[in-house]
Protein backbone atom coordinates (compact mmCIF):
# COMPACT_ATOMS: atom_id res chain seq x y z
CA UNK A 1 0.00 0.00 0.00
CA UNK A 2 1.18 3.79 -0.78
CA UNK A 3 2.48 5.39 2.19
CA UNK A 4 1.90 9.08 0.46
CA UNK A 5 -0.97 10.50 -1.93
CA UNK A 6 1.52 12.35 -3.90
CA UNK A 7 5.12 12.68 -4.11
CA UNK A 8 6.91 15.12 -6.12
CA UNK A 9 10.24 14.18 -7.31
CA UNK A 10 13.69 16.15 -8.34
CA UNK A 11 11.77 19.83 -7.18
CA UNK A 12 13.90 22.74 -6.73
CA UNK A 13 12.32 23.79 -3.51
CA UNK A 14 12.03 27.88 -2.46
CA UNK A 15 10.66 27.50 0.72
CA UNK A 16 9.13 30.54 1.70
CA UNK A 17 11.32 31.88 4.61
CA UNK A 18 14.15 33.36 2.24
CA UNK A 19 16.29 30.33 2.21
CA UNK A 20 18.57 29.14 -1.03
CA UNK A 21 16.72 26.70 -2.85
CA UNK A 22 17.78 23.51 -2.94
CA UNK A 23 16.62 20.07 -4.94
CA UNK A 24 14.34 17.51 -2.69
CA UNK A 25 11.63 15.19 -3.47
CA UNK A 26 8.51 16.19 -1.75
CA UNK A 27 5.30 13.90 -0.02
CA UNK A 28 1.51 14.89 0.20
CA UNK A 29 -0.47 12.64 2.05
CA UNK A 30 -3.73 14.09 2.96
CA UNK A 31 -3.86 17.89 3.45
CA UNK A 32 -0.17 18.26 4.53
CA UNK A 33 3.18 17.67 3.29
CA UNK A 34 4.66 15.02 5.10
CA UNK A 35 8.25 14.17 4.09
CA UNK A 36 11.20 16.53 2.09
CA UNK A 37 13.85 14.43 1.17
CA UNK A 38 15.16 11.59 -1.22
CA UNK A 39 12.10 9.56 -1.39
CA UNK A 40 10.53 6.45 -3.26
CA UNK A 41 7.94 6.89 -6.05
CA UNK A 42 6.89 4.20 -5.79
CA UNK A 43 5.68 5.02 -2.12
CA UNK A 44 2.44 7.49 -3.57
CA UNK A 45 -0.60 6.89 -5.65
CA UNK A 46 0.66 9.76 -7.44
CA UNK A 47 3.57 10.69 -9.02
CA UNK A 48 5.33 13.71 -10.80
CA UNK A 49 8.71 14.51 -11.90
CA UNK A 50 9.45 18.21 -11.17
CA UNK A 51 12.93 18.02 -13.10
CA UNK A 52 13.44 22.20 -13.96
CA UNK A 53 10.37 23.13 -11.64
CA UNK A 54 10.47 25.42 -8.59
CA UNK A 55 7.78 24.30 -5.78
CA UNK A 56 6.92 26.62 -3.73
CA UNK A 57 4.25 27.48 -1.02
CA UNK A 58 1.24 28.88 -2.84
CA UNK A 59 1.04 32.06 -2.83
CA UNK A 60 -1.14 34.49 -0.41
CA UNK A 61 -2.47 37.53 -2.13
CA UNK A 62 -2.19 39.86 0.28
CA UNK A 63 -5.09 42.46 -0.86
CA UNK A 64 -7.90 41.48 -2.49
CA UNK A 65 -11.79 42.11 -3.27
CA UNK A 66 -12.89 38.08 -3.38
CA UNK A 67 -15.47 39.03 -0.87
CA UNK A 68 -17.75 37.68 -3.41
CA UNK A 69 -15.65 36.32 -5.94
CA UNK A 70 -15.61 33.56 -3.75
CA UNK A 71 -19.21 32.60 -3.37
CA UNK A 72 -20.04 34.28 -7.57
CA UNK A 73 -17.10 31.89 -9.48
CA UNK A 74 -15.98 29.59 -6.52
CA UNK A 75 -13.61 28.21 -9.18
CA UNK A 76 -11.13 31.26 -8.84
CA UNK A 77 -9.36 30.76 -11.75
CA UNK A 78 -7.83 34.58 -12.13
CA UNK A 79 -6.48 33.42 -8.45
CA UNK A 80 -5.53 29.62 -8.99
CA UNK A 81 -4.09 30.30 -12.44
CA UNK A 82 -1.33 32.92 -10.74
CA UNK A 83 -0.09 29.97 -8.15
CA UNK A 84 -2.57 31.53 -5.65
CA UNK A 85 -4.03 29.54 -2.68
CA UNK A 86 -5.39 31.99 -0.37
CA UNK A 87 -6.45 35.53 -0.21
CA UNK A 88 -7.24 38.19 2.30
CA UNK A 89 -10.34 40.35 1.25
CA UNK A 90 -12.49 42.85 2.85
CA UNK A 91 -10.05 45.72 2.26
CA UNK A 92 -10.23 49.00 1.92
CA UNK A 93 -12.74 49.74 3.90
CA UNK A 94 -14.96 47.26 2.25
CA UNK A 95 -16.42 44.11 3.03
CA UNK A 96 -19.46 42.21 2.36
CA UNK A 97 -20.58 41.40 5.42
CA UNK A 98 -22.00 42.25 7.83
CA UNK A 99 -24.46 44.65 5.66
CA UNK A 100 -28.05 43.75 4.39
CA UNK A 101 -30.92 46.01 2.75
CA UNK A 102 -28.66 48.71 1.31
CA UNK A 103 -27.95 50.23 -1.95
CA UNK A 104 -24.08 50.18 -1.16
CA UNK A 105 -22.45 53.75 -1.76
CA UNK A 106 -19.47 53.57 -4.32
CA UNK A 107 -17.27 52.02 -3.98
CA UNK A 108 -19.04 49.29 -1.68
CA UNK A 109 -20.87 48.92 -4.86
CA UNK A 110 -17.43 46.75 -6.44
CA UNK A 111 -18.81 43.88 -4.74
CA UNK A 112 -22.24 43.88 -5.98
CA UNK A 113 -24.84 45.23 -5.54
CA UNK A 114 -28.19 45.24 -3.05
CA UNK A 115 -28.56 41.78 -3.79
CA UNK A 116 -25.08 40.62 -2.82
CA UNK A 117 -24.84 42.98 0.67
CA UNK A 118 -27.56 40.45 2.19
CA UNK A 119 -25.21 39.18 4.93
CA UNK A 120 -26.43 40.05 8.43
CA UNK A 121 -23.31 38.93 10.41
CA UNK A 122 -19.97 37.60 9.28
CA UNK A 123 -21.28 34.10 10.45
CA UNK A 124 -23.42 33.41 7.47
CA UNK A 125 -20.90 35.08 4.92
CA UNK A 126 -18.20 32.16 6.11
CA UNK A 127 -21.01 29.40 6.54
CA UNK A 128 -21.95 30.07 2.89
CA UNK A 129 -18.43 30.14 1.67
CA UNK A 130 -17.83 27.07 3.99
CA UNK A 131 -21.22 25.29 1.83
CA UNK A 132 -19.79 26.48 -1.42
CA UNK A 133 -16.23 25.59 -0.38
CA UNK A 134 -14.22 27.81 -3.39
CA UNK A 135 -10.75 27.10 -5.01
CA UNK A 136 -8.41 29.00 -2.50
CA UNK A 137 -8.59 30.00 1.30
CA UNK A 138 -9.90 32.78 1.78
CA UNK A 139 -9.52 35.22 5.37
CA UNK A 140 -11.66 38.24 5.71
CA UNK A 141 -11.29 41.69 7.31
CA UNK A 142 -14.06 43.49 8.40
CA UNK A 143 -14.48 46.70 6.79
CA UNK A 144 -14.93 50.39 8.05
CA UNK A 145 -17.01 51.41 5.41
CA UNK A 146 -19.28 48.44 5.68
CA UNK A 147 -19.55 49.18 9.55
CA UNK A 148 -20.45 52.81 8.91
CA UNK A 149 -23.17 52.09 5.85
CA UNK A 150 -24.87 50.30 8.10
CA UNK A 151 -24.70 52.30 11.63
CA UNK A 152 -25.25 55.90 10.15
CA UNK A 153 -28.05 57.41 8.41
CA UNK A 154 -25.45 59.95 6.46
CA UNK A 155 -21.81 59.29 5.86
CA UNK A 156 -20.29 62.90 5.02
CA UNK A 157 -20.06 63.52 8.84
CA UNK A 158 -18.24 61.98 11.75
CA UNK A 159 -19.91 58.88 13.76
CA UNK A 160 -21.48 59.87 17.41
CA UNK A 161 -20.53 58.04 20.40
CA UNK A 162 -23.46 56.74 19.59
CA UNK A 163 -23.28 55.01 16.46
CA UNK A 164 -19.26 54.03 17.14
CA UNK A 165 -20.70 52.42 19.77
CA UNK A 166 -22.85 50.59 17.48
CA UNK A 167 -20.17 49.87 14.80
CA UNK A 168 -18.08 48.49 17.91
CA UNK A 169 -20.45 45.86 18.99
CA UNK A 170 -20.67 44.60 15.05
CA UNK A 171 -17.31 44.76 14.97
CA UNK A 172 -16.85 42.70 17.97
CA UNK A 173 -19.16 40.11 16.78
CA UNK A 174 -17.67 39.97 13.12
CA UNK A 175 -14.52 39.47 15.52
CA UNK A 176 -16.09 36.42 17.11
CA UNK A 177 -17.56 35.16 13.93
CA UNK A 178 -13.96 34.86 12.56
CA UNK A 179 -12.82 38.19 11.30
CA UNK A 180 -8.64 38.60 11.17
CA UNK A 181 -9.29 42.81 11.47
CA UNK A 182 -10.22 46.01 10.59
CA UNK A 183 -9.87 47.67 7.34
CA UNK A 184 -10.24 51.29 6.71
CA UNK A 185 -10.95 53.11 3.00
CA UNK A 186 -10.25 56.68 4.28
CA UNK A 187 -9.75 58.37 0.89
CA UNK A 188 -13.30 57.28 -0.18
CA UNK A 189 -16.63 59.08 0.36
CA UNK A 190 -18.30 57.04 3.05
CA UNK A 191 -15.10 56.90 5.13
CA UNK A 192 -12.56 60.22 4.57
CA UNK A 193 -15.33 62.41 7.05
CA UNK A 194 -14.32 59.66 10.24
CA UNK A 195 -11.89 61.71 12.35
CA UNK A 196 -9.10 59.12 13.51
CA UNK A 197 -10.58 59.33 16.76
CA UNK A 198 -13.40 57.39 15.73
CA UNK A 199 -11.01 55.25 13.82
CA UNK A 200 -8.85 54.43 16.58
CA UNK A 201 -11.88 53.45 18.86
CA UNK A 202 -12.79 51.25 16.33
CA UNK A 203 -9.33 49.41 15.98
CA UNK A 204 -8.89 48.92 19.90
CA UNK A 205 -11.89 46.70 19.04
CA UNK A 206 -9.63 44.78 16.81
CA UNK A 207 -6.98 44.75 19.16
CA UNK A 208 -9.03 43.07 21.81
CA UNK A 209 -9.40 40.30 19.52
CA UNK A 210 -5.76 39.89 19.04
CA UNK A 211 -6.83 41.51 15.15
CA UNK A 212 -5.19 43.96 12.97
CA UNK A 213 -5.49 47.20 11.43
CA UNK A 214 -5.32 47.35 7.50
CA UNK A 215 -5.98 50.77 5.85
CA UNK A 216 -6.23 52.22 1.93
CA UNK A 217 -5.10 55.97 3.92
CA UNK A 218 -6.80 58.71 3.83
CA UNK A 219 -4.20 60.18 0.83
CA UNK A 220 -1.72 59.03 -1.61
CA UNK A 221 -0.84 61.80 -3.23
CA UNK A 222 0.63 65.39 -1.73
CA UNK A 223 -0.97 64.54 1.78
CA UNK A 224 1.25 60.84 1.48
CA UNK A 225 3.28 61.56 4.65
CA UNK A 226 0.85 62.57 6.92
CA UNK A 227 -1.63 59.84 6.25
CA UNK A 228 1.25 57.50 7.01
CA UNK A 229 1.42 59.32 10.07
CA UNK A 230 -1.96 59.09 10.57
CA UNK A 231 -1.97 55.26 10.42
CA UNK A 232 0.96 54.55 12.62
CA UNK A 233 -0.38 56.59 15.52
CA UNK A 234 -3.63 55.02 15.19
CA UNK A 235 -1.43 51.41 15.22
CA UNK A 236 0.13 53.07 18.98
CA UNK A 237 -3.04 54.49 20.21
CA UNK A 238 -4.79 51.34 19.80
CA UNK A 239 -1.72 48.94 20.33
CA UNK A 240 -2.46 46.34 17.33
CA UNK A 241 -0.36 45.95 13.95
CA UNK A 242 -1.06 48.05 11.35
CA UNK A 243 -0.86 46.93 7.36
CA UNK A 244 -0.64 49.72 4.66
CA UNK A 245 -2.42 49.03 1.81
CA UNK A 246 -1.20 49.08 -2.11
CA UNK A 247 1.89 51.54 -0.74
CA UNK A 248 1.96 54.56 -3.76
CA UNK A 249 2.52 57.88 -4.50
CA UNK A 250 0.06 59.19 -6.98
CA UNK A 251 -0.19 61.87 -8.86
CA UNK A 252 3.17 63.62 -10.62
CA UNK A 253 4.33 65.72 -8.27
CA UNK A 254 4.25 63.07 -5.25
CA UNK A 255 6.47 60.75 -7.35
CA UNK A 256 9.32 60.33 -5.18
CA UNK A 257 7.71 61.07 -1.77
CA UNK A 258 8.49 57.11 -1.34
CA UNK A 259 11.86 57.73 0.22
CA UNK A 260 10.21 59.58 2.40
CA UNK A 261 7.32 57.21 2.97
CA UNK A 262 9.63 54.47 3.72
CA UNK A 263 11.89 56.18 6.12
CA UNK A 264 8.82 57.13 8.48
CA UNK A 265 7.72 53.67 7.88
CA UNK A 266 11.19 52.21 8.89
CA UNK A 267 11.70 54.33 11.48
CA UNK A 268 8.55 53.53 12.83
CA UNK A 269 9.16 49.23 12.19
CA UNK A 270 11.49 49.81 15.41
CA UNK A 271 8.93 50.60 18.11
CA UNK A 272 5.73 49.00 16.26
CA UNK A 273 4.56 46.46 14.16
CA UNK A 274 3.85 47.92 10.21
CA UNK A 275 4.00 46.09 6.98
CA UNK A 276 2.97 47.02 3.62
CA UNK A 277 1.46 45.51 0.39
CA UNK A 278 1.54 46.43 -2.88
CA UNK A 279 1.05 45.99 -6.45
CA UNK A 280 3.17 45.60 -9.28
CA UNK A 281 1.90 47.83 -11.46
CA UNK A 282 2.27 51.70 -12.10
CA UNK A 283 -1.50 52.69 -12.69
CA UNK A 284 -4.06 51.78 -9.51
CA UNK A 285 -8.02 51.02 -10.00
CA UNK A 286 -10.89 51.81 -8.09
CA UNK A 287 -14.23 53.54 -8.74
CA UNK A 288 -14.48 56.10 -11.19
CA UNK A 289 -14.25 59.32 -8.85
CA UNK A 290 -13.99 62.82 -10.44
CA UNK A 291 -11.95 64.59 -8.53
CA UNK A 292 -9.47 61.68 -8.89
CA UNK A 293 -9.06 62.02 -12.86
CA UNK A 294 -7.26 65.52 -12.84
CA UNK A 295 -4.24 64.07 -11.23
CA UNK A 296 -3.58 61.05 -13.72
CA UNK A 297 -1.90 60.98 -16.37
CA UNK A 298 -4.42 58.87 -18.82
CA UNK A 299 -7.81 57.15 -17.41
CA UNK A 300 -9.48 54.02 -18.76
CA UNK A 301 -12.91 53.16 -18.01
CA UNK A 302 -13.18 49.54 -16.53
CA UNK A 303 -16.84 49.43 -16.63
CA UNK A 304 -20.07 52.10 -16.62
CA UNK A 305 -23.63 50.87 -15.73
CA UNK A 306 -25.48 53.73 -17.81
CA UNK A 307 -22.43 53.36 -20.44
CA UNK A 308 -21.33 49.95 -20.85
CA UNK A 309 -20.18 50.60 -24.26
CA UNK A 310 -17.44 52.69 -23.32
CA UNK A 311 -16.01 49.85 -21.09
CA UNK A 312 -12.18 49.74 -22.00
CA UNK A 313 -12.35 53.27 -23.73
CA UNK A 314 -9.66 55.95 -22.68
CA UNK A 315 -11.72 58.67 -20.90
CA UNK A 316 -10.26 61.54 -22.92
CA UNK A 317 -11.58 59.75 -26.00
CA UNK A 318 -14.75 59.34 -24.65
CA UNK A 319 -14.55 63.06 -23.44
CA UNK A 320 -13.92 64.09 -27.22
CA UNK A 321 -16.54 62.22 -28.60
CA UNK A 322 -19.32 63.63 -26.21
CA UNK A 323 -17.60 67.14 -26.58
CA UNK A 324 -17.92 67.48 -23.01
CA UNK A 325 -15.17 67.86 -20.32
CA UNK A 326 -14.02 65.05 -17.96
CA UNK A 327 -16.42 66.14 -14.98
CA UNK A 328 -19.44 66.20 -17.35
CA UNK A 329 -17.96 62.81 -18.48
CA UNK A 330 -17.64 61.01 -15.05
CA UNK A 331 -21.57 62.29 -14.01
CA UNK A 332 -22.88 60.55 -17.26
CA UNK A 333 -20.52 57.40 -17.13
CA UNK A 334 -21.44 56.65 -13.27
CA UNK A 335 -21.55 54.61 -11.66
CA UNK A 336 -18.43 52.99 -13.47
CA UNK A 337 -15.09 51.98 -12.61
CA UNK A 338 -11.58 53.03 -13.86
CA UNK A 339 -7.69 52.61 -14.11
CA UNK A 340 -5.85 55.78 -13.70
CA UNK A 341 -1.87 55.85 -14.69
CA UNK A 342 -0.49 57.95 -11.98
CA UNK A 343 2.30 56.44 -10.22
CA UNK A 344 6.31 56.27 -11.22
CA UNK A 345 7.82 52.93 -11.61
CA UNK A 346 11.10 53.85 -9.52
CA UNK A 347 8.65 54.66 -6.53
CA UNK A 348 7.21 51.22 -7.25
CA UNK A 349 9.99 49.09 -7.39
CA UNK A 350 11.57 50.95 -4.26
CA UNK A 351 8.10 49.86 -2.65
CA UNK A 352 8.28 46.44 -3.77
CA UNK A 353 12.21 46.00 -2.65
CA UNK A 354 11.34 47.79 0.98
CA UNK A 355 11.95 44.93 3.97
CA UNK A 356 9.15 42.71 4.36
CA UNK A 357 7.06 44.00 1.80
CA UNK A 358 3.82 41.66 0.99
CA UNK A 359 2.42 41.47 -2.83
CA UNK A 360 -1.41 41.99 -2.89
CA UNK A 361 -3.22 42.21 -6.37
CA UNK A 362 -6.04 44.78 -5.17
CA UNK A 363 -7.58 43.03 -8.38
CA UNK A 364 -11.25 43.98 -9.05
CA UNK A 365 -12.67 40.42 -10.47
CA UNK A 366 -16.30 41.92 -11.13
CA UNK A 367 -15.12 44.73 -13.38
CA UNK A 368 -16.08 44.42 -17.03
CA UNK A 369 -12.33 45.13 -18.03
CA UNK A 370 -10.42 44.77 -15.09
CA UNK A 371 -7.15 46.18 -14.24
CA UNK A 372 -4.78 43.57 -15.31
CA UNK A 373 -3.39 42.88 -11.83
CA UNK A 374 -6.14 40.95 -11.21
CA UNK A 375 -4.92 38.07 -13.70
CA UNK A 376 -1.27 39.47 -13.68
CA UNK A 377 -0.18 40.13 -10.67
CA UNK A 378 2.10 37.47 -9.18
CA UNK A 379 3.43 36.30 -12.12
CA UNK A 380 4.61 39.56 -13.13
CA UNK A 381 6.87 39.83 -9.70
CA UNK A 382 8.30 36.80 -10.77
CA UNK A 383 8.88 36.83 -14.31
CA UNK A 384 9.38 40.77 -14.82
CA UNK A 385 10.48 41.99 -11.19
CA UNK A 386 12.45 39.45 -10.12
CA UNK A 387 14.37 37.15 -13.23
CA UNK A 388 13.95 40.58 -15.81
CA UNK A 389 14.57 43.25 -14.01
CA UNK A 390 16.19 41.75 -11.05
CA UNK A 391 14.78 43.75 -8.35
CA UNK A 392 15.31 40.77 -5.81
CA UNK A 393 16.50 37.40 -6.53
CA UNK A 394 13.74 34.57 -6.96
CA UNK A 395 13.54 33.42 -3.25
CA UNK A 396 12.99 36.97 -1.85
CA UNK A 397 10.05 37.44 -4.73
CA UNK A 398 8.43 33.98 -3.34
CA UNK A 399 8.94 35.31 0.40
CA UNK A 400 7.10 38.32 -0.11
CA UNK A 401 4.26 36.30 -1.35
CA UNK A 402 4.15 33.59 1.34
CA UNK A 403 5.98 33.90 4.20
CA UNK A 404 5.98 37.37 5.06
CA UNK A 405 2.22 36.96 4.87
CA UNK A 406 1.72 33.96 7.13
CA UNK A 407 3.46 36.13 9.81
CA UNK A 408 1.83 39.48 9.42
CA UNK A 409 -1.72 37.62 8.90
CA UNK A 410 -0.88 34.76 11.54
CA UNK A 411 -1.93 31.58 9.31
CA UNK A 412 -0.17 29.08 10.58
CA UNK A 413 1.35 26.03 9.15
CA UNK A 414 0.91 27.92 5.59
CA UNK A 415 3.70 30.33 3.60
CA UNK A 416 6.34 28.08 4.05
CA UNK A 417 7.16 24.45 2.89
CA UNK A 418 8.20 22.37 5.26
CA UNK A 419 7.11 18.65 6.75
CA UNK A 420 4.09 19.19 8.81
CA UNK A 421 2.46 22.99 6.98
CA UNK A 422 -0.40 22.57 4.67
CA UNK A 423 0.16 21.47 1.34
CA UNK A 424 -0.61 24.62 -0.97
CA UNK A 425 1.63 24.08 -3.26
CA UNK A 426 2.68 25.99 -7.06
CA UNK A 427 4.67 24.52 -9.25
CA UNK A 428 6.29 26.95 -11.61
CA UNK A 429 8.90 27.20 -14.51
CA UNK A 430 11.21 30.06 -13.23
CA UNK A 431 12.44 30.54 -16.88
CA UNK A 432 8.75 30.84 -18.20
CA UNK A 433 6.67 32.47 -15.57
CA UNK A 434 5.09 35.96 -16.72
CA UNK A 435 1.93 37.53 -16.82
CA UNK A 436 0.28 38.23 -20.47
CA UNK A 437 -2.89 40.14 -18.87
CA UNK A 438 -2.42 43.21 -20.00
CA UNK A 439 -4.34 46.54 -20.13
CA UNK A 440 -6.02 46.30 -23.41
CA UNK A 441 -6.24 42.10 -22.93
CA UNK A 442 -6.71 41.88 -19.08
CA UNK A 443 -7.95 38.41 -18.81
CA UNK A 444 -5.16 36.15 -19.69
CA UNK A 445 -4.07 33.20 -18.20
CA UNK A 446 -0.32 33.07 -17.18
CA UNK A 447 2.25 30.95 -18.73
CA UNK A 448 4.68 28.74 -16.50
CA UNK A 449 2.14 27.60 -13.68
CA UNK A 450 2.43 24.47 -14.22
CA UNK A 451 0.55 23.22 -10.81
CA UNK A 452 -1.27 23.98 -7.66
CA UNK A 453 -2.43 22.41 -4.59
CA UNK A 454 -4.78 24.08 -1.91
CA UNK A 455 -4.80 21.60 1.09
CA UNK A 456 -3.38 18.68 -0.59
CA UNK A 457 -5.81 18.86 -3.20
CA UNK A 458 -4.93 19.25 -7.12
CA UNK A 459 -6.73 22.26 -7.94
CA UNK A 460 -5.18 23.89 -11.16
CA UNK A 461 -3.26 22.19 -13.93
CA UNK A 462 -1.84 23.51 -17.48
CA UNK A 463 -3.96 25.92 -17.74
CA UNK A 464 -7.08 25.04 -16.25
CA UNK A 465 -9.34 24.68 -12.70
CA UNK A 466 -9.33 20.76 -12.06
CA UNK A 467 -12.84 21.01 -10.65
CA UNK A 468 -11.99 19.93 -7.15
CA UNK A 469 -12.35 23.18 -4.79
CA UNK A 470 -10.61 22.73 -1.42
CA UNK A 471 -10.95 26.36 0.30
CA UNK A 472 -11.29 27.22 3.60
CA UNK A 473 -11.70 29.95 5.70
CA UNK A 474 -8.93 30.89 7.85
CA UNK A 475 -8.57 32.55 10.43
CA UNK A 476 -6.14 34.44 12.66
CA UNK A 477 -3.93 32.16 14.75
CA UNK A 478 -1.01 33.90 17.09
CA UNK A 479 1.34 31.61 18.27
CA UNK A 480 3.29 32.64 21.38
CA UNK A 481 6.67 34.13 20.19
ZN1 LIG B 1 -7.71 50.47 -1.76
CU1 LIG C 1 -8.18 47.48 -2.38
Amino acid sequence: MPDHSLVISNATVIDGTGRARYSADVAVHGERIVAIGKLDPASARQHLDATGLVLAPGFIDAHTHDDRLVLSSPDMLPKLSQGVTSVVAGNCGVSLAPLTGIDPPPPLNLLGDREWYRFASVAAYMDEVARTRPGVNIALLCGHSTLRTGAMDRLDRAATAEEIARMGERLDRALDEGCIGLSTGLAYPPAFNAPTEEVIALAARSAAHGGLYVTHMRDEKEGLLDSVRETLRIGREAALPVVISHHKCSGRPNWGMSRESLKLIAQARKQQSVNLDVYPYTASSTVLIADWVPSAEKVLVTWSKPHPEHNGRDLADVCAQWGVDSDEACARLSPAGAIYFQMDDADLERIMAFEDAMIGSDGLPHDEVPHPRLWGTFPRVLGHYSREKKLFELEEAVRRMTGIAAGVFGFSDRGILREGAYADLVLFDPERVIDSATFANPKQIAPGIERVWVNGVESYVAGKVTGQRAGRVLRRELRAP
